[in-house]
């Protein structure tokens, strides 16, 4: 069964996000228990800013990142934060300031990158199977740490431009373990079926290959196995396969520094992580770091899931609630445009009211957006409170792959974000307005 809001008040969730008794009205005694996040209650800011709207909590972000970095302390080790997960300026700025790296996929994670720090190219990794001559223009005049090729084209496509250019970037091959992770099929990156990475057994030769190259400097070896991965195992087995290689790739007379353990590690969608977030980052850290003993690399690690994914929830207005044949709908005013995640991955996200009401029972409801398809779901068939029309939900677990894969479909304006930080709100992106929309069209 699906966990009711009062499972999710008993796991407590982490200060993100968490009931407080506000005043209702000017009697004192009147109080309601409002979601809030950090001390600021999400009713005032749906209010402020209006809905659908996104609020991430800066203290929870920075807390995950060091919950990394703690973790990972007996190792020397970079964080380099996968921007696909959450791309906002302001949330990369949080990010930058504590000195994480980051993990780009296009030119334009890398141009957000360096708009908000021109000198964070030295911490930038940049994966993706199908980089562009110009991409890689852009990456090597701003000097990056590392340049993760996933085929021979693409190697021999880098060495080009590097000689150009008149540089020696630094490379890792992108392995494909052969793993297989539990998760959904659209996100397994790990099988030699996938479009990712080199098979293990041709890396040796490609290595020889790019060693021979001298516009390209050999650094280090790099996997990812896919995403929301809870267990250690995978991670494990990836790892001591690219363990493996290192020691391979050494005796050939290579210089490996780094190896990237990619991203991947999953958080807990049905229940709040924050208990257990700890103990399963140390669990993850061992699984990568137990098969590099002894080969003195320094450790780069991509997740993006893992640090925002908790930190942001996405607010919604209750439209319209209706019955059809004894089937009830409550309509909100976010669709799947706002967050693709059910429709796309099936995937279940925790929904529960802003504002909290002791006494009301639990129906079962549909909860859907405006937009015309069925696919337009958050939830089906789950247990909520009873909703009024104009009450706020939230969309729990949402600041990951959340505003990173809206679009304008149904031209609909994307939402607004808000960054909190203890009592203060700031407004890191404006709702988007019908001008925004047209704007790029000619006609
Ligand atoms: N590194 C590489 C090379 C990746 O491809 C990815 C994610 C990551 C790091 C970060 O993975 P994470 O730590 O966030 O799991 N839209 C899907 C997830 C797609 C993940 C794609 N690659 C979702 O909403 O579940």
């Amino acid at each position: 069964m699906s966990p009711s809001p009062a499972s999710f008040q008993q796991a407590g969730r982490p200060p993100a996000f968490s009931y407080r008794e506000v005043r209702k009205g000017l009697v004192r005694r009147n109080l309601q228990s409002v979601l809030s996040c950090d001390s600021v209650p999400l009713s005032q800011l749906a209010e402020r800013y209006g809905t659908p709207l996104y609020v991430y909590s800066a203290t929870t972000i920075r807390e995950r990142l060091r919950t990394f970095d703690r973790a990972f302390r007996k190792a020397p080790h970079t964080v380099c934060y996968s921007v696909k997960a959450n791309s906002n300026l302001g949330i990369l700025r949080l990010l930058n300031r504590v000195g994480c790296g980051f993990d780009v996929v296009s030119g334009g994670e890398l141009e957000r990158v360096l708009t908000v720090d021109r000198g964070a190219g030295r911490r930038v990794v940049f994966s993706g199977v199908g980089k562009t001559a110009e991409e890689m223009r852009l990456a090597l005049r701003d000097g990056i740490l590392l340049f993760n090729v996933e085929s021979e084209s693409e190697l021999w496509q880098l060495g080009e431009c590097a000689a150009r250019l008149k540089k020696k970037p630094p490379i890792a091959l992108r392995v494909n373990p052969h793993v297989s992770a539990e998760t959904h099929p659209y996100i397994a990156t790990g099988l030699h079926q996938h479009k990712f990475g080199i098979p293990v057994e041709q890396a040796r030769k490609l290595y020889a290959g790019a060693s021979a190259n001298r516009h390209l400097a050999v650094s280090g070896v790099s996997v990812h196995i896919g995403s929301q991965i809870t267990g250690p195992e995978p991670f494990a087995e990836a790892i001591e396969r690219v363990a493996e290689l290192v020691r391979q790739l050494r005796s050939d007379g290579h210089r490996i520094e780094y190896v990237d353990a990619g991203g991947g590690l999953g958080i807990s969608y049905e229940n709040s992580d924050a208990p257990r977030f700890r103990d399963q980052v140390v669990n993850y850290a061992e699984a990568i770091i137990r098969p590099l003993r002894g080969l003195k690399v320094h450790v780069l690690l991509e997740p993006g899931r893992a640090i925002v994914g908790p930190a942001g929830t996405l607010i919604t207005s209750v439209l319209y609630v209706k019955d059809n044949d004894g089937k009830r709908f409550v309509v909100t005013d976010a669709a799947m445009n706002d967050l693709l995640r059910p429709s796309l991955y099936g995937a279940y996200h925790e929904i529960v009211p802003v504002k909290r009401n002791a006494n009301s029972a639990n129906t079962k409801v549909d909860i859907v957006g405006p937009i015309c398809e069925t696919g337009d779901f958050f939830a089906r068939d789950r247990q909520l409170p009873e909703v009024q029309e104009g009450d706020l939900l939230a969309v729990l677990d949402a600041g990951a792959y959340g505003m990173a894969l809206s679009s304008n479909y149904n031209s609909r304006p994307r939402a607004a974000e808000v960054l909190v930080q203890g009592r203060s709100a700031q407004l890191i992106r404006r709702r988007e307005s019908f001008q925004d929309l047209v704007r790029p069209e000619l006609f």
